[in-house]
């Protein structure tokens, strides 16, 4: 995006907060096992949004009339033998529309300068521990009084600015979305009895990194996708077994997607894959054709509740009115996680500043078991982009402690489901644009109805 934008989102974050200056801290490298072996670099996403420059040990300061400088390490002889030729503080400062540019050693100084003169510093929550040292030393305090330091109002303005995108910010999800598309059109044609988690897991990244991409998040690759958030990829792919993808390619311009798919590793779904399958995609088909700036997400959330709950009822799973079910809390055996979330520059889109993405001011999460994990409830609202992803999940553990509690028994078939032991779980994800009157699916479309993905598997099994 060219300087002009990065500057008038920092004109619109200005007008938004009332008085002091704005600081937005870059990230620095943050190391594995010694200094020098850093993971790879991934710059803060308010920076991103607000600088647009993917560098470390850089920070973006907004004065309180409006002069922004951007601050960054000077150029070091060294830097050439080691880095290569880069470009430059005042480089970056031109890219990003910066009126000034200082080294990043004048940062500290001229904040206590401010601070002196009784200008407030207005920052936001660290999420890495070095960041709250940081913010002290910067800001001449003690690191345990800088969460208390945060700045309201600030996070506040950020929030109700970054959750609306732009139309290139969308265009930006749609290119991480093609490469995803690519990603799981391998993920599909690889899977096969025999073959190792992996290994899948290794293709699908290869894809990504062929196309000069990253992962947005440390990808879902399993056949146990009942272990909700299952990171290891160990398990060997069994004739019959079920294969939970939850992946997703960045963009150039770091922006993430957030796709999930569930696929037979034989290539075919057995009937009763197909029949909870089924359900699952009802469910995230009635919110997609639902979801509007009519309706909040906690109604997309019980929508896709209730469609479970109907589908598990016809199955004999569930019993009773799917809609007392529901409102008792007793599909969250099935389907415990939250129907979806915020998605931008981060794939939990800046879950770093709390439950105000999400939720409106003052409402509480659900204390339901369940309801509790949904991670928004907020009106949707046009330029929001959303994830949809309604699963449903045979968790052995869990099963065998509600049926020990009887828990909700009115509404679940204990024994019907002991046979669904050993089922796994079935997710699918999208990403959705919400428009003036209704919603988009982002992406170029990946397989998702039976008939769609059996013959992507087999298409690439050939
Ligand atoms: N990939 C993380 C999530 O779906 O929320
Ligand atoms: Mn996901
Ligand atoms: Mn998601």
């Amino acid at each position: 995006m060219n300087a002009g934008v990065y500057r008038a989102r920092r004109a619109q974050l200005r007008a938004a907060v009332d008085g002091g200056a704005i600081l937005i801290l870059g990230n620095n490298d943050a190391p594995k096992n010694y200094v020098d072996n850093a993971y790879p670099f991934r710059q803060d996403s308010h920076f991103l949004y607000y600088a647009g420059i993917s560098e470390t040990g850089m920070a973006a300061l907004i004065a309180p009339d409006g002069r922004d400088t951007l601050y960054g390490r000077p150029h070091d002889p060294d830097d050439l033998v080691w880095h290569g030729p880069r470009p430059h503080v005042g480089d970056h400062a031109a890219a990003g529309g910066f009126a000034e540019h200082r080294a990043v050693a004048e940062l500290g100084p001229d904040l206590r300068e401010l601070a002196g003169a009784g200008v407030r510093v207005h920052y936001l929550p660290p999420y890495r521990a070095e960041r709250r040292f940081q913010l002290a030393e910067l800001l001449g305090g003690d690191p345990r009084a800088v969460d208390g330091g945060v700045s309201a109002e600030l996070v506040r303005a950020v929030c109700a600015q970054r959750l609306i995108k732009s139309r290139d910010e969308v265009a930006e999800i749609e290119d991480a979305l093609a490469v995803t598309a690519e990603m799981y059109r391998v993920a599909m044609g690889a899977a096969r009895p025999g073959r190792a988690e992996y290994e899948v897991a290794g293709l699908m990244q290869a894809r990504a990194l062929e196309l000069g991409r990253r992962e947005a998040f440390t990808p879902i690759v399993t056949v146990r996708g009942e272990v909700l958030h299952n990171h290891s990829c160990d398990n060997t792919l069994a004739d019959g077994d079920l294969m939970l993808v939850d992946s997703g390619a960045e963009s150039p311009l770091f922006y993430a997607s957030d796709i999930t798919r569930t696929f037979p590793v034989n290539g075919r779904f057995s009937d009763r894959q197909r029949r909870i399958y089924e359900i699952v995609l009802a469910a995230q088909m009635a919110v997609i054709n639902a979801a509007s700036p009519a309706h909040d997400n906690k109604q997309m959330h019980l929508l896709a509740a209730r469609t479970i709950a109907g589908g598990l009822t016809d199955l004999g799973l569930m019993k009773g009115n799917p809609d007392d079910a529901v409102a008792a809390g007793a599909h969250a055996l099935f389907f415990p996680h939250g129907i979806g979330h915020m998605m931008g520059l981060d794939v939990h889109d800046m879950e770093d500043l709390g439950d105000i993405v999400g939720y409106p001011e003052g409402e509480q999460r659900s204390s339901q078991f369940g309801l509790g994990f949904l991670r928004m409830t907020r009106q949707l609202e046009p330029g929001f982009v959303i994830t949809v992803e309604p699963g449903i999940y045979f968790i052995p553990a869990l099963i065998d402690q509600w049926r020990a509690e009887n828990r909700h028994a009115e509404f679940i078939d204990y024994d019907a489901i002991e046979g669904y032991k050993g089922f796994g779980g079935i997710r699918i994800e999208d990403d959705l644009l919400i428009t003036a009157d209704g919603a988009r699916v982002l992406g170029p479309g990946i397989p998702k109805t039976i008939d769609e993905v059996e013959a992507a598997c087999r298409d690439s099994n050939d």
